[in-house]
């Protein structure tokens, strides 16, 4: 009788872990109409300096800033003036998750993200007390960019080696203030597909990035719309089976001490310390209309009609627990 107890216990044992091993499990399910009520609006002042006024929600759907599902095919849109002349920074919107995250695999589904001269989007990860909690850049860039840049900000010790992706890395250290780089460069990897970025990102109706997040390795994958992996379609995203990252932020670096409590972050900005800076500007072949950056902001309000986020939805993921998967769902964007 005891005997035969305990090695039904080892079986258990033994069928737990298998189900552990299986991966991911969904978390949240930030899509369609569940989308802008679990981010929060912020509408303070842009702390990147850009030539923007932040809307609430309520200022952002009177101003049509701001929609959802039925008029855009399920997806959530968020967009900029594009009428006005404003004096004090064109109003546009910025948005963050109000769950924290620890690690996991976010999926984000986006069919159209901002572009144009003067326009600076990004959608990434922000912990506290910059930069000690950490930054993940996913997907960001100014101007006329046509590929992606990735961009992790730490404080010291945080350096990544430059293996493992198909990017290039750019810069090394994650250190804001890295001594051999410029203020706030962090540790920068660039991509070389016009794909993933921009015009050419908007052209193909986007897709998918996906970023798993592990006390290894912050991990970033660019899926084109035509080629989305079926096991994100299903709901069981299984990152050993998708190739080479696009970016891989590993390396000397204590990942579980560098990035901590972060937040989801949404938003359009214009100019600023990145876009607006004089050499990029010049650089950008923008400069040819309006000698500064924000002067093209302010004054050519049709230029903006492109700077507008469709967002299917963002889907969090985290490893799995006996008995939590869910399976047998597909995914419905
Ligand atoms: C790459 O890094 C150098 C500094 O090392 C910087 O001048 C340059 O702007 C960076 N390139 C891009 C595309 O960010
Ligand atoms: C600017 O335009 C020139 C000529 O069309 C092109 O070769 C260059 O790549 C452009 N630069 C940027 C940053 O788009
Ligand atoms: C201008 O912005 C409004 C509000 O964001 C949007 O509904 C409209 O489609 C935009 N106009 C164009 C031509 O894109």
């Amino acid at each position: 009788m005891m005997f035969s107890h305990t090695f039904a216990g080892l079986v258990i044992g033994s069928i737990f872990i298998q189900t552990t091993l299986a991966g991911y499990v969904l978390s949240e399910d930030f899509t369609k109409d569940a989308f802008f009520g679990n981010f929060t609006p912020f509408t303070e002042d842009d702390p990147t300096n850009g030539f923007v006024k932040y809307l609430d929600y309520t200022d952002a759907i009177k101003q049509g800033l701001m929609a959802s599902v039925s008029n855009f095919a399920g997806a959530n849109y968020m967009g900029v003036d594009n009428t006005s002349q404003p004096t004090t920074g064109r109003p546009s919107m910025r948005i963050t998750s109000t769950k924290t995250y620890n690690k996991g695999l976010f999926i984000a589904d986006i069919a159209h993200m901002p572009v144009g001269c003067g326009t600076w989007p990004a959608f990434w990860l922000i912990g506290p007390n910059w930069p000690a909690g950490g930054e993940v850049d996913i997907l960001e860039g100014v101007n006329l960019q046509s590929s992606n840049q990735m961009t992790v900000h730490t404080n010291a010790g945080c350096e990544i080696s430059n293996t493992g992706m198909t990017g290039t890395v750019n810069t090394t250290n994650c250190d804001v203030n890295a001594p051999n780089q410029a203020k706030n460069a962090g540790c920068a990897v660039l991509s070389k597909s016009t794909n993933n970025f921009g015009a050419g990102f908007n052209s193909i109706g986007g897709g998918v990035y996906a970023t798993e997040w592990t006390s290894d390795a912050i991990s970033i994958w660019f899926f084109p719309r035509s080629g989305i992996p079926s096991d994100i379609t299903s709901l069981a995203p299984n990152p050993s089976g998708w190739g080479m990252p696009l970016a891989k932020f590993a390396g000397s670096c204590n990942i579980d001490q560098h990035f901590q409590n972060m937040n989801m972050v949404f938003d359009t900005t214009f100019c600023g310390q990145w876009a607006g800076a004089d050499h990029v500007w010049a650089a950008s072949n923008c400069s040819s209309m309006t000698s500064t950056c924000n002067a093209h902001v302010q004054l050519m309000p049709s230029a903006f009609t492109e700077a507008y986020w469709l967002v299917n939805g963002v889907r969090v993921y985290q490893q799995g627990q006996a008995g939590t998967r869910k399976r047998g769902v597909s995914a419905d964007w």
